[in-house]
């Protein structure tokens, strides 16, 4: 398909707007010369609207289009504490007149920061259940929204348009299916080699990464692709990216077959400890990047998939010959929750 059928298909969804297209592509010039390996980019989505921005921006454009057409007076989402999705939800409802509920599966921290400050600023309704919190794995993660998404209507009752966690629905995802339109052509007017380039990116629920990959594959893009977990936080993860990949393609009228081994994911490596848990190669590769560029990175996302990047690097898993481009997600409130970054 090419670049004006896919853009044609993805315009037939309505769609709110809250960013400026292309986002920039910034090379990391300074960085580039310290770490003596692949040229690299990076894809600024962190400046991205609404309220301190992020990739959730692109999915939420859809989305609350989506509930605003359905006629719905309140939306339901869920995630981690420090959730850039929620924050950015309730902000997207404010100007809309939408009640946001958002649902955190751990006890209500004495003091509200970071992420969840914005949150109860923005009106949002918190819901704290202090069970089920550390998602570990065991459940997958259509299995995890099936059962918030249960106990989000007990206890919200009817008439709420319900998120998944990260805005991962076919239609959310559409936003990323349309950001590797953007990149391909952006890469290609900035004439970066395409087929030694590679897109690079964190992996939460995954749909950033499944949007791009279909988007690149539907365009035939020589554009690479590799995300990094960042969590440990879905049983049959990849499975569950392909059974994804599938619907955004039905949803755009295409019929692929995807397995789980077709999904570019590094799973695990690079979790750390575990979803929101700190560790030394995060703390360093944000401090680098903030000291090399003055750029700033968020510590529960990219912080750890850019230190993922870095010691792919150092592996020489990239050739010198190579271009990286690092996809800045956003996340940036999250810093705030972590003092001990600064030891
Ligand atoms: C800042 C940031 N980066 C990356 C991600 C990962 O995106 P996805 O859930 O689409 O994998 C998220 C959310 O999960 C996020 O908030």
């Amino acid at each position: 398909m090419d670049a004006d059928a896919l853009n044609f298909r993805l315009n037939c969804f309505p769609k709110l707007v809250y960013g400026v297209y292309p986002t920039p592509l910034q090379r990391l010039a300074r960085l580039e010369k310290r770490v003596h390996g692949p040229t690299l980019w990076l894809k600024r989505d962190d400046g991205l609207g609404p309220a301190m921005g992020g990739n959730k921006g692109r999915k939420l454009e859809f989305l609350m289009a989506d509930a605003l057409n359905q006629g719905y007076r309140k939306v339901i989402t869920f995630g981690g504490l420090q959730s850039n999705h929620a924050r950015m939800t309730a902000a997207a409802c404010a100007p809309l007149g939408l009640q946001p509920h958002l649902f955190f599966f751990a006890p209500r921290p004495p003091v509200l920061t970071g992420n969840l400050l914005f949150d109860q600023l923005l009106g949002a309704k918190l819901h704290f259940i202090p069970f089920g919190g550390q998602s570990s794995g065991d459940l997958t993660l259509e299995q995890t929204t099936r059962l918030v998404r249960w106990l989000a209507r007990l206890l919200v009752g009817p008439g709420g348009y319900f998120m998944p966690v990260g805005g991962h629905t076919p239609l959310g995802c559409l936003g990323y299916v349309a950001a590797a339109l953007e990149l391909h052509q952006q890469a290609q007017t900035m004439g970066l080699p395409l087929d030694k380039t590679t897109i690079v990116t964190a992996a939460g629920t995954g749909g950033t990464l499944t949007g791009l990959l279909v988007g690149l594959s539907l365009l035939n893009s020589p554009l690479r692709l590799l995300g990094l977990d960042i969590g440990k936080l879905w049983r049959a993860f990849p499975d569950s990216l392909a059974r994804l990949a599938g619907q955004i393609c039905q949803l755009l009228g295409e019929y692929m077959v995807w397995r789980g081994r077709d999904i570019p994911l590094i799973q695990h490596r690079y979790a750390g400890p575990g979803y929101s848990q700190l560790d030394d190669p995060t703390r360093q590769a944000i401090s680098l990047l903030a000291q090399q560029e003055g750029i700033l990175l968020d510590p529960v996302y990219t912080g750890k998939a850019f230190a993922g990047m870095l010691d792919l690097i150092q592996q020489r898993y990239f050739t010198p010959a190579e271009h990286l481009i690092f996809l800045h997600t956003g996340g940036l409130p999250g810093l705030w929750a972590f003092p001990e970054l600064v030891q």
